[in-house]
């Protein structure tokens, strides 16, 4: 018999921890509401890059763990982050998405804050009087907000480790291209799926599946020999190329002159090719001539939000920059080549996963920590389990 009946479909795979993962992680309520109390309440998440935050007074409002937040410029070029909550009653200080306000005025009953977060105003205060209830006192929450190679992140937590700690030595790779140049945000596109935060995650971690792609099969698949190829994994569940993969453009029509339309980004040739995936849900890649950031905000256990970026140059002639854009969007971008198969691929194994016919996912591919490894998604899962304190194949707990 060459299919297998229920009970062998239901049987666990014969494989070591974290070389299989249960499709329930990606189905339960109470894996999800882990996730969020236990990963993304207590890591670091990336918000926006400087650029997107580049004078003073310039703030931007984002959802994170069911939070409206917004992070803004100080008055001394700091950037800090707070709830979008105001002390009074709580209403929202900012409606819109990003802005400039060198003064904070909650739109309720007028009670003002500054860029630091202090409250510098409550109308009528006498009726306070002899109470806790004193600008003094009435401040915003602040939460961590720390910046590395341009990118800002926050933590919910006021007790993880310092972000440089966190990343560790996961970007050095990419240093070099990332802080050699002032660079900025030349796109954004914000994209809802319907998939678990997981499945699309996996996208950006797991190689073997380039074949899915036409442009990588064109492209990738052939650049350089397989056993070439190094991944690397890093502390914290960190993992990507641990040095420069090669793409070859010349066998896919329209992207053959790509050396010629823009010079590459610093520490890095047209063809070059890195990628590091920042646990638990950014992922940074940079091919030769631009960079997309990929940010994962989870919503439900069926949905989440993808935050695309591309990143250029800063100040680059008008001519440079059409041709970095036009190689950001032929791979990714919403109409690229690549991104919407990603999600097509995310979407379908969600699907199967919440109707229960997918049972498990096999992620045991041992190629030496080259080609088409698995070693980037069982070192992200054996850091899922550490925070959750469940095993992802067999959901049990870990003593
Ligand atoms: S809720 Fe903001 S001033 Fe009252
Ligand atoms: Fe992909």
């Amino acid at each position: 018999m060459t299919s297998r009946d229920k009970k062998l479909w239901q049987e666990m795979p014969s494989l070591p921890d974290f070389n299989y993962v249960s499709g329930e992680v990606y189905t339960q309520p109470e894996i999800f509401k882990k996730e969020q109390d236990k990963i993304f309440s207590k890591t670091w998440h990336f918000v926006c890059h400087e650029s997107e935050l580049s004078k003073l007074y310039d703030y931007r409002v984002y959802d994170y763990t069911g939070k409206s937040i917004f992070s803004i410029r100080g008055e001394d070029g700091i950037v800090r982050s707070f709830f979008n909550v105001c002390s009074h009653r709580g209403a929202k200080l900012f409606s819109m998405p990003s802005g400039n306000a060198k003064r904070i005025k909650c739109f309720y009953h007028h009670w003002m804050y500054n860029s630091k977060g202090a409250c510098t105003g409550i109308p009528r205060p006498s009726a306070y009087s002899d109470t806790e209830v004193k600008k003094e006192k009435m401040g915003l929450r602040e939460i961590r907000t720390e910046v590395y190679l341009g990118m800002i992140f926050i933590n919910l937590s006021d007790e993880s480790e310092n972000l440089h700690s966190y990343i560790g030595n996961a970007l050095d790779d990419l240093s070099e291209t990332m802080s050699m140049q002032p660079l900025e945000v030349f796109h954004y596109n914000k994209i809802l799926i319907h998939s678990n935060w997981k499945a699309w995650q996996e996208t950006n971690m797991d190689i073997y599946h380039e074949f899915m792609h036409v442009v990588l099969r064109k492209t990738q698949v052939n650049a350089m020999p397989m056993e070439d190829r190094k991944l690397s994994i890093f502390k914290n569940g960190h993992g990507g190329s641990g040095a420069s993969l090669k793409a070859s453009y010349t066998n896919y029509k329209g992207f053959a002159n790509r050396k010629d339309e823009v010079g590459p980004l610093p520490g890095m040739s047209v063809s070059d090719f890195k990628f590091m995936n920042i646990f638990p849900s950014l992922t940074i890649i940079a091919r030769g001539t631009a960079i997309r950031i990929d940010n994962v905000i989870p919503l439900t256990p069926h949905t989440a939000v993808i935050e695309m970026r591309g990143i250029g140059v800063m100040g680059e002639s008008d001519e440079d920059r059409r041709a970095r854009q036009k190689h950001h969007n032929q791979y990714w971008g919403p109409f690229g080549r690549n991104v919407p198969e990603d999600i097509i691929a995310a979407e379908s194994c969600a699907e199967s996963y919440r109707g229960s016919a997918g049972k498990y996912q096999i992620i045991s591919r041992d190629e030496d920590g080259t080609g088409q490894d698995d070693i980037i998604l069982r070192s992200f899962y054996s850091e899922w389990a550490l925070h959750l304190g469940i095993n992802p194949g067999s959901l049990k707990e870990i003593k």
